[in-house]
């Protein structure tokens, strides 16, 4: 049954409503008790539950519950795979109801814009595709149990830097290509129940009391549902933002917004209907979950540590290996750095979770009776060289078969709060990773961290494993990747570029302080590196396996397609080495219309297959209009030229293994305002005014054969004719004389008439 919230705002005193506009504590709405309104606890999120009894805190200092770790959102998303984050989801919406909290905050869409940004491993990708569509999955896994999540933060917060002030400038195509996608396909697919809006501004608007983002964009164009929440303080001016699209505060201001709304009703500066529009979102949300409580839901930690585990295994990515690994039963290891024996596995803030229980992989191999020794090698929590242990490091991995140096970033190389200076790991494990290659050929080199890192020391090591922030059970997941119980099948979701001055927004990360401009437009990640040609450690997309996958047969279900229709793409995937795996199938596409400002391709679909050896499978993914689209700020709307689009099917973006060709034709038309600087070239691009300016130009070429006797025009004397007159302007046509001032004001009006233009 519904309940009538309508019926329950009217009953309430505009104190009364004012007052659930924010926050009771830290964790809590307030309850109005004579109305049988409860309180609802609200908890990050987004990997695991960090419910802090009491009022809490919300710098992640204070004790929480004993909850699960799963992998942060860097790991999730390399996992490239929909079903098992909708799977972790639930478990997550499980534990959610078994702890009676109605919000898990999270999932956070925000885009890998820099390596440096603090809290990029709770991000998922530099890619707007993958990250909306991992959302949406984390999403509809909570969901499911009828706990709310809350799509964060909203939007262009990229950096932690003055992250509560700081105004993101970004231009609208970027917004809308870039930084909104991930939050538009988890609104469209997935309906979070609450969206929480970022601490910055954008182009110099709070997100908080920013109309466009907060109603016109996520409401009215994208038909969000659910309610607007703050980040945690980051209301500005409270009335502004209620008019904006704002609806709940967090954690509250000790009354003194609710003040302010119920003076400006009072003084009639806020329409009512705003506060009762802004109640209702607020109140459906929250009898959703208190009308759907889960008396079955339990929190069994030890299982859902299982499945953290089984997470994890998804989501390591293979990033080099020449042959090491797998481990062979046998084989004498040298495990090496402490990560060995107390892995990193989550970052700091708010995100962090008080874990039910840790396993490390030197731990596991130990259960498991493996040969391996081990030395601590460098601390885990800084960068201090320790020759000593440098030197039992070398001894060990010079007397064993291979030497495995658990590596990755302190805790204080990232957290939120703050970003990192640089995209280096520790001096101290960069030199002991280097010195133990040189006595053992044999060196692998696992990694912990939540995004990118430079990795000098690349070549000259076997294999390179990212296990990134792998949750609480990292430990066991890399014990079974490397003894080869399980197949790595995770792939980057961003590039590893050589160095950090390589990445497109290197020049413009953090700003000032005040602004930060996105100068690098659509540029970001694998947009910016394959335009640039420029060479990267690792791209996007990459990862490996211990078996091979052969890609055959594709083929499209249609080679014309228009502004409605959806297409088809297959492709044939065989696994073709002895080890059951998963490959990752994606698909990029490639525009070939020759438009102005377009990376040289963009992910457009992915599906991750189980093959055992031998096996086949065919992949079909389907593309539509918008797949090919960049969005046209004049228009107002996404728009893809008539024209030829290529296809690409690969394993990654740099190893790209089939092709296929399809035209597109678009009846939208782009809008074109005639003044005297409109080119020929604008009025031949459209269809209404090519007609008139074509006519025009017949006679006028007619009228020149008859003077100069084609056959002693060079080929590049057409050329350069032909690319003048596209470039000329209206007015020149007055100045080369080809018209007179009266006979221009003529043409114009026509064209101005053709177009319903006055
Ligand atoms: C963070 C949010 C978090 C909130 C509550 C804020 O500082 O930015 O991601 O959900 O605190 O802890």
């Amino acid at each position: 049954m519904e309940r009538d919230v309508k019926q329950l705002i009217a009953q309430m005193t505009l104190e009364e409503k004012a007052s659930l506009c924010s926050g009771l504590d830290f964790w809590h709405t307030k309850p109005i008790e004579r109305l049988g309104i409860p309180r609802v606890m609200l908890s990050d999120g987004p990997h695991g539950l960090r419910k802090q009894e009491g009022e809490g805190d919300h710098l992640g200092l204070g004790e929480s519950i004993r909850a699960t770790c799963f992998p942060a959102a860097c790991a999730t998303a390399a996992s490239f795979d929909e079903e098992l984050i909708e799977k972790m989801g639930e478990t997550l919406g499980e534990e959610c109801q078994a702890e009676d909290l109605s919000v898990l905050l999270g999932p956070a869409v925000n885009i890998k814009r820099s390596p440096l940004c603090g809290r990029n491993f709770e991000y998922f990708s530099e890619d707007p595709y993958l990250t909306g569509k991992m959302a949406a999955a984390h999403i509809r896994g909570v969901q499911k149990w009828d706990v709310g999540t809350s799509l964060k933060h909203f939007a262009a917060n990229n950096q932690e830097y003055n992250r509560m002030s700081c105004s993101s400038e970004v231009d609208e195509r970027t917004l809308r290509e870039i930084y909104l996608p991930g939050f538009e396909i988890a609104v469209k697919e997935a309906q979070p129940k609450t969206i929480m809006c970022s601490y910055n501004k954008i182009n110099g608007t709070f997100s908080s009391e920013n109309k466009w983002l907060l109603t016109d964009v996520l409401r009215k164009e994208w038909g969000f549902e659910g309610y607007v929440v703050t980040d945690w303080g980051a209301v500005a001016d409270r009335v502004k933002g209620l008019e904006a699209g704002l609806d709940l505060e967090m954690p509250g201001s000790g009354g003194e917004n609710d003040a302010l709304i119920v003076k400006a009703v009072r003084e009639g500066s806020l329409d009512e209907s705003v506060l009762d529009e802004t109640l209702e979102r607020i109140l459906k949300v929250l009898f959703s979950y208190v009308d759907h409580r889960h008396p079955e839901a339990v929190f069994d930690r030890e299982a859902d540590h299982e499945k953290a585990v089984q997470v994890e295994k998804e989501c390591a990515v293979l990033l080099k290996n020449e042959g090491v690994l797998p481990l062979k039963k046998g084989q004498s290891v040298a495990y090496i750095g402490e990560y060995a024996e107390h892995p990193r596995y989550q970052g700091g803030g708010s995100s962090h979770i008080n874990s039910s229980k840790v396993t490390s992989a030197l731990e596991s191999a130990r259960a498991k009776g493996r040969n391996v020794t081990y030395v601590k090698g460098f601390p885990g929590d800084g960068d201090v060289c320790d020759e000593e242990e440098l030197q039992k490091a070398l001894a060990a991995a010079a007397a064993a078969d291979v030497a495995v140096i658990f590596a990755g970033l302190p805790d204080a190389f990232e957290s939120e709060g703050y970003d990192r200076d640089h995209m280096r790991m520790p001096d101290c494990q960069n030199r002991l990773i280097a010195e133990v290659a040189k006595v053992q050929p044999n060196t692998v080199v696992v990694l912990h961290n939540g995004s990118a890192v430079e990795c000098p020391w690349a070549e000259n090591v076997a294999a390179v494993l990212e296990m990134y922030l792998g949750g609480q059970g990292v430990g066991e997941a890399a014990d079974a990747l490397l003894w080869g119980e399980a197949n790595p099948c995770g792939r980057l979701a961003e590039t590893f570029p050589m160095k950090l001055e390589d990445n497109p927004s290197a020049l413009n990360f953090p700003g000032d302080g005040k602004k930060v401009h996105y100068a690098e437009g659509v540029y970001v990640g694998y947009r910016y590196y394959e335009a640039k040609k420029m060479p990267v450690r690792w791209a996007f997309g990459h990862g490996l396996s211990y078996t091979e996958f052969a890609y055959s047969n594709v083929r499209i279900s249609a080679e014309n397609f228009g502004d409605e229709d959806e297409i088809g793409v297959s492709v044939d995937v065989t696994n073709v080495g002895s080890m059951a795996g998963k490959e990752v199938v994606q698909l990029y596409v490639k525009d070939c219309t020759g438009t102005f400002g377009r990376p040289v391709k963009e992910l457009k679909g992915f599906a991750k297959v189980a093959l055992e050896p031998g096996e086949t499978k065919t992949v079909t993914l389907t593309l539509d209009a918008r797949s090919l689209s960049y969005y046209d700020v004049d228009l107002g709307d996404w728009y893809a030229p008539s024209g030829k689009y290529e296809l690409l099917l690969g394993h990654a973006s740099d190893d790209i293994r089939l092709t296929a060709e399809v035209t597109f034709q678009t009846r939208k038309v782009l809008p074109l305002e005639i003044t005297a600087a409109t080119t020929i070239g604008e009025l031949l691009g459209n269809p209404v005014t090519a007609q008139i300016i074509g006519q025009m130009m017949q006679k006028a070429t007619q009228d020149e054969r008859r003077d100069i006797s084609s056959a002693t025009q060079s080929e590049s004397d057409t050329k350069m004719m032909q690319s003048m007159m596209m470039g000329m302007p209206l007015k020149s046509l007055v100045s080369y004389s080809v018209m007179t001032v009266d006979q221009l004001q003529g043409l114009m009006q026509m064209l101005k008439a053709a177009l319903g233009q006055r």
